[in-house]
């Protein structure tokens, strides 16, 4: 019964213009290699790499036994809401996505909505997220920076508001469908596994890997991170042999890149847990005098418009989306809690995997 519930919910997701900006399962294995013929892709395939003979890793299952928000602070229906969005940063075309998406969403629906911005500072979307509670919206999206955001979860709890985590975990100490509804996210690990499946691609599963990690304490760093090292597991020729903070930004992923690009000249390959880091990486490649996509392959997650061009161009070899359009399922999730449907205390948004086999045919569209 449970699980139904959250199929339910699920396909529901699936049904939102939200979701169809990057719903459908992953594309076959298909992956038109620019680097194929590349130094860093060595002549001959790991023999031992059973990635390179696996399907393209796709989307999860929805995770099994979801219990439903039967304790969060209830949320009254009515014609017009007032609602708050706490978002932690403004700082990458991914943010601004999501932000765009929230406002769009809330517009089109008559709700007043009023946004803050953490400025990619955990104790300012503390701040933040306080000072929107003394507003005592009907309901509260956030958009957690780090783990340690959950004190603030719970003290809108508390305060009898309901919360609505969007793309990001909080630590264990709040409680899923008591101090919040629900967490609308994709699954990261799997992120991280899809791209481990990609990089076995680009480089015949044989790489010397340069990780660049999201900001700390972020749930889809550790995430990203797991998923990738449990796939790579598969390939003993492919070994990270670095892996640093690059904060999900385009300066410091192309800071951070130079630097262990620099103490690694045997790297061949770059993982980034976002786009943003990987188009500093690419810079940093080229800043040294090496050709992205040829001596020193790059993958990376979210799916955005100049990873995808980075792609047409043959520099970087696939991103693994990760969807920012939260508007519609955040404002549907609404709702329908407030018309006492029941709600899956965590729903996950399925992604595309975007590589040379079809980065054209997103690139209008992406942001
Ligand atoms: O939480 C999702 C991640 O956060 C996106 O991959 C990244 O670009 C963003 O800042």
């Amino acid at each position: 019964m449970l699980r139904k519930g959250f199929r339910e919910a699920a396909t529901l997701l699936l049904l939102t213009p939200l979701a169809l900006v990057g719903c459908s399962t992953a594309t076959p294995a298909a992956v038109g290699s620019p680097g194929a013929s590349s130094a860093a892709a060595t002549a001959t395939a790991a023999a031992d790499c059973t990635l390179l003979s696996a399907p393209e890793p796709g989307n999860s299952e929805p995770p099994a036994g979801v219990a439903m928000a039967e304790k969060a602070p209830k949320l009254t229906a009515k014609d017009k809401y007032v609602a708050a969005f706490s978002q932690n940063a403004s700082n990458n075309p991914w943010r601004l996505a999501e932000t765009a998406s929230m406002k769009a969403e809330a517009e089109k629906q008559g709700v007043k909505l009023t946004i803050t911005d953490g400025n990619n500072d955990q104790a300012k979307q503390i701040q933040d997220v306080r000072s929107l509670i003394s507003q005592k919206p009907d309901i509260l999206f956030l958009a957690p920076m780090t783990d340690p955001v959950a004190t603030v979860v719970k003290e809108a709890a508390k305060a009898g508001i309901p919360v609505v985590l969007l793309d990001r975990e909080v630590d264990k100490s709040a409680v899923a469908g008591t101090d919040y509804v629900t967490v609308i996210r994709s699954d990261f690990v799997q992120e991280g596994k899809r791209a481990a499946w990609a990089m076995a691609k680009a480089t015949n599963g044989k790489a010397t890997i340069i990780e660049l990690e999201g900001t700390t304490g972020a749930s889809p760093a550790n995430d990203r991170k797991k998923g990738f090292d449990e796939a790579i597991a598969a390939c003993p020729d492919m070994k990270v042999v670095a892996s640093q903070d690059g904060d999900f930004t385009r300066a410091k992923g192309q800071q951070v890149a130079e630097a262990l690009l620099q103490a690694h000249p045997d790297a061949t390959a770059v993982y980034a847990h976002n786009d943003e880091m990987a188009l500093g990486a690419i810079s940093a490649i080229k800043s040294m005098g090496k050709t992205p996509g040829k001596d020193i392959m790059v993958v990376s997650i979210d799916g955005e418009k100049d990873a995808l061009q980075a792609i047409i161009d043959g520099e970087l070899y696939a991103s693994v989306e990760c969807n920012p359009g939260f508007g519609p399922s955040a404002f549907e999730v609404m709702k329908k809690y407030a018309a006492g449907e029941k709600i899956p205390t965590v729903m996950i948004n399925p992604d595309k995997m975007y590589d040379a086999s079809n980065a054209k045919d997103f690139l209008a569209t992406a942001y």
